[in-house]
C-alpha cells in the first residue's frame, strides 16, 4: 500500500488525481476526511438553495437551461413564494441560503435581486447569511448587492483552462473566460467571500488542467470550492455529442464520479481549511454521491429549498435527484445522510469562514460576515 503525502507542486495534484486502484483511493479519501477533521472540524454546514428562476441569456453548450434549449418551460418564482422559502429556511435553522437562477444582466433584474437580498435580510434580522449565485454582472452591479447584504457569491469558473473553455461556450463575444475571471476579481475587490470552483470529467479535459483548476483556487485565495462532476443533459451540444460518442456509458459515468471524488480529496489535502462544497450532480452518478463526497473531504451540503412546482423546470443535467421532492423531506433525507457518514450539521452557523493561502497561515479568521 502507498502512503499518501501531502501534494505540493503541480505533478504531485497529477499523480494523486491519477491513483485508480481501489486501496489506493481509499486511502486517498481516508487521509482527506482526516484533514478535514483536523482542520474544519466533522461539521457539516448546510445552505438552502433557492433556484428562483431559469430565464438565461446564456447558452453554455452544457447547461440544461441554456437559452436555445426550448424545451424548457421558462419560470419566475413569484417574490412571496421566494420570500417564504427564505423565511422556511431560517426557521428551520439553516445558517446561510443561496439564491441562484439563470443570467440576466437587465436593470430590471438587478433592481428586483438588490430588493430580494433586502427583503430576505430583514426578515431574518440580518441572521440568514446570504450568497448570490447569478452569473456575471459588472462590478458596479456587485457592489450594489453587497451593499444590500449579500455577502457571498458562487461563480465557477468552470475550467481553468481558457481554450477548453472555449470549447464549451459559443464564440459570441459573450461567453469569455477573461470575463469570468475579471468577475471573479471584482468580487474579491468588493469584499465578498468568493466561490467558485470547475466541472469535472468534461470533454477535453486532462488532469493537468483539474490540476490547473485547484492550483487557480489557491492563486485567487477561494474561499469555498463547489465542484462536481460534469453530467449530460440530452438536449444540449456537449450533451448530445457525449451521447453519439458513447462516452456516456455507465463505466464512463463511473469514470466522472470517481474524478469528482478524487479532485475533493486531493483539493481538501492541497487546502486544508477550503469550505469545499459538494454539490449534487455527485448524487446524479451514483445514489450515495453526496455521502462520498463527505467522506472524501467535503463539508457543505446544499439542500434544494426551491419552491417544488418549479424543480422540474430547472435541471441543469439529467437525472438530477430531489426533483420531486419538498424541502421537508430534503432536509431530513440530508441530515440522514450526514448522520451515516458520522459528521454532525452546524445548524443555524453561517460556516466557518476558511481562508485558503494566505490567511491560512495566521490561522482561522472569524467568520466576516
Ligand atoms: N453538468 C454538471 N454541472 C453543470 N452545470 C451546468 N450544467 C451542468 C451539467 N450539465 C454547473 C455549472 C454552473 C453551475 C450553476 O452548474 O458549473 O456554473
Amino acid at each position: 500500500m502507498m502512503k499518501i503525502k501531502p501534494p505540493k507542486t503541480r505533478d504531485d495534484l497529477i499523480a494523486l488525481l491519477s491513483l485508480t486502484e481501489p486501496d489506493d483511493l481509499q486511502e486517498l479519501y481516508d487521509a482527506a476526511y482526516a484533514v478535514k477533521a483536523e482542520n474544519v472540524g466533522r461539521v457539516v454546514y448546510y445552505r438552502g438553495l433557492i433556484e428562483f428562476s431559469n430565464y438565461c441569456i446564456k447558452d453554455c453548450k452544457y447547461c440544461g437551461i441554456r437559452k436555445s434549449n426550448d424545451e424548457v418551460e421558462r419560470f419566475d418564482t413569484p417574490r412571496e413564494d421566494i420570500l417564504a422559502m427564505a423565511r422556511w429556511a431560517y426557521e428551520n435553522k439553516y445558517g446561510s441560503l443561496t439564491i441562484q437562477s439563470g443570467e440576466r444582466q437587465d436593470e430590471a433584474f438587478i433592481d428586483y435581486v438588490e430588493g430580494l437580498v433586502r427583503d430576505i435580510k430583514e426578515l431574518s434580522d440580518g441572521k440568514l447569511g446570504l450568497t448570490l449565485c447569478v452569473g456575471e454582472q459588472t462590478e458596479e452591479t456587485y457592489r450594489r448587492w453587497f451593499e444590500a447584504g449579500a455577502h457571498r457569491y458562487l461563480l465557477r469558473i468552470e475550467t481553468s483552462n481558457p481554450a477548453l473553455y472555449a470549447t464549451l461556450h459559443p464564440d459570441d463575444g459573450h461567453h469569455k473566460w477573461q470575463v469570468r475571471k475579471a468577475c471573479l476579481e471584482s468580487l474579491r475587490r468588493i469584499g465578498y467571500q468568493v466561490g467558485t470552483g470547475d466541472m469535472i470529467g468534461l470533454p477535453g479535459q486532462t488532469l493537468g488542467d483539474l490540476a490547473d483548476d485547484i492550483l487557480l483556487y489557491r492563486d485567487m485565495d477561494i474561499d469555498m470550492i463547489g465542484m462536481g462532476p460534469y453530467v449530460v443533459h440530452h438536449n444540449t451540444p456537449i450533451g448530445k455529442a457525449v451521447l453519439a460518442s458513447g462516452m456516456d456509458s455507465k463505466e464512463e459515468q463511473k469514470r466522472r464520479l470517481e474524478m469528482g471524488l478524487k479532485m475533493i480529496a486531493v483539493t481538501r489535502l492541497f487546502y486544508p481549511t477550503s469550505t469545499s462544497q459538494r454539490r449534487r450532480p455527485l448524487q446524479a452518478l451514483h445514489p450515495l454521491g453526496r455521502e462520498l463526497g463527505l467522506k472524501a473531504g467535503a463539508n457543505v451540503l446544499m439542500p434544494i429549498v426551491t419552491v417544488p412546482k418549479f424543480r422540474p423546470q430547472y435541471l441543469l443535467y439529467d437525472n438530477k435527484p430531489c426533483v420531486d421532492e419538498v424541502p421537508e423531506q430534503c432536509k431530513n433525507c440530508i441530515s440522514a445522510r450526514v448522520a451515516s457518514v458520522g459528521d454532525t450539521i452546524g445548524f443555524g452557523q453561517l460556516g466557518r469562514f476558511a481562508a485558503l493561502f494566505p490567511s491560512q497561515v495566521k490561522g482561522f479568521e472569524p467568520t466576516r460576515a
